[in-house]
């Protein structure tokens, strides 16, 4: 297998980071093919972390089982948080890929795996096709992406087509009701839900390809109760999300800050619990 190593500093310089402020926090601001999305994708983590009562990456583990020697492939690895969490597992002797249509996203993962030392295999790469050859990894993982991609089926044929005899696929996605409390507050504040917004469409499209394929899937629910300590923090966690960062037009900016500032005045205490609703498959291949 040939591997197209991504070097961080090509990339660094091609896209310097940019801090603006939003909100009075700071957030690095569109600029090349860096988008806040990106960005926003390291402080969600964090929220999830810090705020819910509820870990996934134990869950992750669990049915990921790595063992020494494993090949794994994360598809849409953003930073490689996970990709990092199954490597300590998996060891020196094993094969641990992942890859991104992000090169801001890949260069942090290259840049964490290695302060960690950590020896992991990183690569720009769209979902579809995937750039690597039939039956080559033991187990593929897809975390809270797949609805993202324009041509699901297409994306999911090809982590078949990626997988040895007797591999798994383990993805993760929201459920149906996942974040209302944030759909809620996005109402609140005078904006449209997007028609394009994926909740819904993941658990119907995993469920729909296997189903037609004949395959069977396994599927789990979990939920994260997230308590935020104020309306702000809510907020702020809010301008981090995808529904914000990629489906509200930017250029109602102050208008919407504004609504958000009146909102945040009221202290209702109506917006300080969010729940995660997380749905889990495991699919694997005879
Ligand atoms: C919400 S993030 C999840 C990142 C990571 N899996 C995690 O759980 O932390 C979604 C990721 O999907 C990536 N992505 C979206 N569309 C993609 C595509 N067609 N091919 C590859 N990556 C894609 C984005 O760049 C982003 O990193």
């Amino acid at each position: 297998m040939e591997w197209d190593y991504t070097k961080a500093d090509e990339i660094e310089k091609n896209c310097p980071p940019k801090v603006g402020i939003m909100f009075g926090i700071k957030v690095k601001q569109v600029i090349d093919n860096r988008n806040v999305g990106d960005y926003a994708l390291a402080d969600r983590q964090a929220i999830n972390w810090k705020c819910g009562n509820f870990d996934l990456d134990s869950v992750l583990l669990q049915y990921v089982s790595p063992k020494q020697g494993m090949r794994l492939l994360d598809v849409a690895c953003g930073n490689g948080h996970h990709t990092r969490l199954y490597a300590k597992k998996i060891g020196n002797k094993g094969t641990i890929v992942g890859i991104d249509q992000s090169a801001s996203l890949i260069q942090d993962a290259i840049k964490a795996a290695r302060q960690e030392e950590l020896d992991l295999r990183y690569q720009v790469a769209f979902a579809d096709p995937l750039p690597f050859e039939d039956n080559a990894f033991d187990v593929v993982t897809c975390n809270y992406a797949l609805y993202h991609f324009e041509d699901m089926d297409g994306a999911l044929s090809q982590m078949v087509r990626v997988l040895a005899p007797l591999g798994r696929i383990i993805l993760t996605g929201p459920s149906s009701l996942n974040n209302q409390e944030i759909f809620d507050f996005h109402r609140s504040i005078g904006l449209e839900v997007s028609a394009s917004v994926g909740r819904e469409r993941f658990e119907l499209g995993v469920r729909r390809y296997f189903s037609q394929q004949g395959m069977t899937v396994r599927e789990e629910h979990y939920e994260n109760r997230i308590q935020f300590e104020s309306e702000r923090e809510f907020a702020n966690y809010y301008l981090k999300t995808r529904l914000f960062t990629d489906h509200v037009d930017q250029t109602n900016h102050e208008w919407i800050m504004a609504n958000i500032e009146r909102l945040i005045a009221s202290e209702s205490g109506q917006f300080l619990i969010l729940n995660k609703r997380i749905t889990l498959f495991e699919i694997s291949l005879r």
